[in-house]
């Protein structure tokens, strides 16, 4: 199947998704193949906004820029009740919402809506230990001085509020976080931690550790996968080498475990078996990752034949083994995703970030549109 074919499959899964959801927001999937809905309670709702901008960008269809518009003024009566906004998601909430229709329509409402959802996540920079706390409230006994990997999706907000604003401060602070993160986070044989806590009061190390991950010491695939992205993006920012280099070890260390039909399990460490739960979010994640990668390296560089392969080699596979192709049965476009195989939630299902996902890498691909982490 071409790039294009599939593009069209999921824009007929999202022309009827667009009715079944109405004003809700779909999350993950609960082993029937339909998406459990919510009410901007959590940390996905913006996946569904992105995909439908995609989905306007590429088709210019009027049903689904009403209904893309429609998800921001929903984030915006979000941002008016302060309604669950004290965690750091708020740059996946605000980046693929109101950011993106800033990128798509220049629509001055939105632009300062993610303005603002920039200087929310800010409220989540702690001075001391000098990171942005992910997750509970200020001072809370174990996530106080807590750093997760995905944090790295949620900085290129603030990078992007500092070229808006001219105020150094948002990216400044990124820099910090993202330093800390490349330094704890990442260990030396290019796996990773999920998450590292630090001392509240000193600033000092303490341990790495896992919330979605097989073991404290493992690497959760999907956390691999938002480090490539991240530290990509990273890169892209502030054109310092070392983001980039950083990138390249976690997607080749993802890309030399992966099994051989070379979409992931939920994590590396696991024993690997058929039964294995796999996590086809984390391979779209990776695609984009890499597909922002190869834009930063020189077209003499001969990591880009490996990286090249296995953009080619993880979209066939998902695009033939994972992918629903338009059944209109099915409301997800990527089957075999899973939530937190370690928590029981989701383990075999679909998931709005993989199909968010799925969808950025097809429209890189075929159009070049990057979805919504800067400004194009
Ligand atoms: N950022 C949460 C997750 O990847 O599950």
């Amino acid at each position: 199947m071409n790039w294009k074919s599939a593009i069209e499959h999921t824009l007929s899964t999202t022309r009827l998704n667009i009715k079944r959801f109405g004003d809700s927001f779909p999350i993950v999937s609960l082993g029937d193949g339909k998406y459990h809905l919510t009410d901007h309670t959590g940390w996905t709702e913006g996946f569904w906004s992105g995909i439908l901008w995609l989905s306007y960008e590429y088709s210019k269809d009027p049903e689904i820029h009403a209904a893309a518009i429609q998800t921001v003024d929903s984030f915006k009566k979000r941002m008016e009740a302060e309604q669950e906004l004290d965690h750091h998601d708020i740059g996946f909430l605000y980046s693929l919402s109101a950011k993106a229709r800033w990128i798509v329509d220049k629509d001055e409402e939105s632009r300062l809506l993610a303005l603002q959802a920039a200087d929310i996540l800010m409220k989540r920079w702690r001075s001391v230990p000098q990171l942005f706390q992910a997750w509970g409230p200020e001072g809370d006994h174990d996530n106080g001085a807590r750093i997760i990997i995905d944090c790295l999706m949620n900085l290129p907000l603030l990078y992007w509020a500092t070229e808006q604003t001219g105020d150094s401060s948002y990216a400044d602070y990124a820099k910090i976080h993202a330093e800390k993160s490349r330094r704890f986070l990442v260990r030396g044989d290019d796996s990773s931690f999920h998450t590292f806590y630090f001392d509240q009061l000193t600033g000092n190390a303490i341990r790495g550790g896992t919330a979605q991950g097989y073991q404290d010491v493992s690497t959760w695939t999907r956390g691999q996968a938002w480090g490539v992205y991240g530290f990509a993006l990273a890169y892209r920012y502030f054109k310092e080498p070392h983001y980039l280099e950083t990138s390249i070890r976690m997607a080749r260390y993802f890309w030399e475990h992966l099994p051989a039909d070379h979409v992931a399990y939920w994590d590396f460490d696991l024993p690997q078996e058929d039964s294995t739960p796999r996590d086809s979010s984390a391979s779209a994640i990776f695609v984009c990752g890499l597909l922002e990668l190869l834009e930063h390296l020189p077209e003499d560089d001969p990591q880009r034949a490996l990286f090249g392969e296995a953009v080619e080699k993880s979209m066939d596979s998902l695009l033939n083994r994972y992918f629903t192709a338009g059944s209109p049965s099915e409301e997800g476009f990527l089957r075999h995703g899973s939530y937190s195989v370690r928590g029981n939630s989701s383990p075999d299902d679909f998931m709005i970030w993989g199909d968010y996902f799925f969808l950025e890498a097809l429209l890189r691909l075929q159009k070049g549109v990057p979805g919504y982490w800067y400004e194009h």
